[in-house]
């Protein structure tokens, strides 16, 4: 397999709080990688200093052949379109029906002007994500699990090689949860998208990830498929994952 992003040595601080302190990580082309760690260890700021949302102070983010953390700042908007994102609560345009949201990119990102191409392709990812027909609903009739495919569809408009989801269970009951993981492992499987998943959802993330990597003060910690992950010595991971796993038997 292929690395599609290397990550090395990257460093990020928030005045004299070290929140990346070196992290080095690969994400293998069209394979699911899962982030976890403990609530405020860095994930997040890992995937906005990935795509520069925030600034990294020092470090290499290697897309391809290309060092996105030395990008100028107008080439790095470009590239950017290559990563769909839905982020930790990121909200759908509460004002704008469902196709109007999935438009948005395909407008805006993708450039599409022609409103028939753009209703044909809303209509082929509502499809996609099995809610066919929604597209005049607006996000406040939504449940919790349909909002988030439709966030999906929307980052998927992008036609993006990379997908990066934080959180995208959080505020599911389990059943949803799975439903909304089933759907992260068909846009690996069949749209051959890369994704990175951040999750406090730890049965779900080994469930279907294809490599599992630990974040803790700053480094990645432990690194592996689910397997070898299991088996790590760290005490911090294994005290995690017996918490985590035990939470599942109540
Ligand atoms: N823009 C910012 N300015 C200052 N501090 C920040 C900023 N963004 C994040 N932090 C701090 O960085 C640390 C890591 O935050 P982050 O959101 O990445 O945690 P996380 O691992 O995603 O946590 P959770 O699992 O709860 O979402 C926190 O202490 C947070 O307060
Ligand atoms: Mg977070």
């Amino acid at each position: 397999m292929t690395p599609i992003i290397r990550i090395r040595n990257l460093r990020k601080s928030f005045g004299k709080k070290h929140v990346l302190c070196g992290v080095n990580l690969d994400i293998m082309e069209k394979s699911i990688t899962a982030i976890i760690g403990q609530s405020g260890t860095g994930k997040s700021v890992l995937f906005r200093s990935i795509m520069r949302m925030i600034e990294p102070d020092a470090g290499e983010v290697w897309f391809h052949d290309t060092d996105l953390a030395r990008l100028p700042r107008d080439e790095m908007l470009r590239i950017r379109s290559k990563f769909g994102y839905s982020f930790q609560n990121a909200a759908l345009f509460d004002s704008m029906s469902v196709a109007e949201n999935i438009a948005f990119p395909l407008r805006e990102v993708v450039g599409i002007k022609n409103n028939k191409e753009i209703r044909k392709r809303v209509e082929k990812l509502l499809d996609w994500i099995e809610l066919p027909g929604i597209g005049k609903m607006h996000p406040d009739e939504l449940s919790g699990g349909m909002r988030k495919r439709v966030g999906i569809a929307r980052s998927l408009a992008m036609e993006p090689e990379i997908l990066l989801f934080d959180e995208p269970t959080t505020g599911l009951d389990p059943v949803l949860a799975e439903t909304i993981h089933a759907l992260v492992q068909r846009v690996n499987r069949e749209l051959g998208i890369t994704c990175i998943l951040i999750t406090h959802n730890i049965p779900g993330a080994f469930a279907i990830s294809d490599r599992i990597a630990f974040l803790d003060l700053g480094e990645i910690v432990a690194e592996g498929d689910p397997k070898e992950i299991t088996r790590s010595n760290h005490p911090l991971v294994r005290e995690f994952l017996v918490q985590s796993f035990r939470e599942l038997d109540v």
